[in-house]
């Protein structure tokens, strides 16, 4: 069954969470939030947020300072609208739902509340983009929440981002 955000509770990582029932099939993700995520927060590199269902953890990401290069943005997506060489960008570093929770709207819920953290950032600070670098398996799933495929060198992982500017301003 579906879970709505409703029923969802997102916070921040801190050193009281306990992380220890999370697994992931991707296991460097799953690694990374274990053993690596609250140092990388407290050196202020990154900040994970976690998210609870009925006090189970079933999903989390990580969000960094990002920018994005103009020519790495595909150009049917209108490259005339970018006059500068470079956009500030909120990059999803890592995110995951844990395997058991899979396929009930956790991923898109996370999704959506990124969007919303972006927006509420863009009014302190320039933030235009969502970047992320994508496992192949997930493609898909960023495909279907309107990111694209940047142009850039193949790596093992598919670099994607999203104008939410540009799809704000077409929803108005
Ligand atoms: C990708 C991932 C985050 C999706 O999370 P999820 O909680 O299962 O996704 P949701 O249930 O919110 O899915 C929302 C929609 O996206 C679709 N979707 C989910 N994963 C998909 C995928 N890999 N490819 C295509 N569509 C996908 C769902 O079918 C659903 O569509 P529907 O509403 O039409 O039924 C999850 O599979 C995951 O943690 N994967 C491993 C980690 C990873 O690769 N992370 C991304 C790299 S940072």
């Amino acid at each position: 069954m579906k879970i709505s955000k409703e029923e969802l509770t997102f916070s921040i990582l801190s050193s009281d969470d306990d992380l220890s029932g999370f697994s992931c099939c991707e296991k460097d993700l799953e690694g990374f939030l274990k053993y690596d995520a609250l140092d990388s927060q407290k050196n202020r590199i990154s900040v994970t947020h976690l998210v609870y269902w009925d006090k189970i953890l079933v999903g989390f990401y990580t969000l960094i300072s990002d920018s994005i290069e103009v020519r790495g943005i595909q150009e049917d997506d209108g490259i005339r609208g970018y006059p500068y060489s470079r956009y500030p960008a909120l990059k999803i570093a890592r995110l995951a739902t844990d395997d058991r929770f899979k396929k009930r709207n956790i991923g898109k819920n996370m999704l959506l509340k990124i969007l919303v953290t972006a927006i509420n950032l863009s009014h302190h600070v320039g933030c235009r983009i969502l970047t992320v670098d994508v496992k192949p398996g997930s493609f898909g799933f960023y495909e279907k929440y309107g990111f694209t495929r940047t142009i850039r060198k193949q790596s093992d992982s598919i670099p994607m981002y999203r104008d939410f500017h540009r799809a704000l301003i077409e929803q108005s």
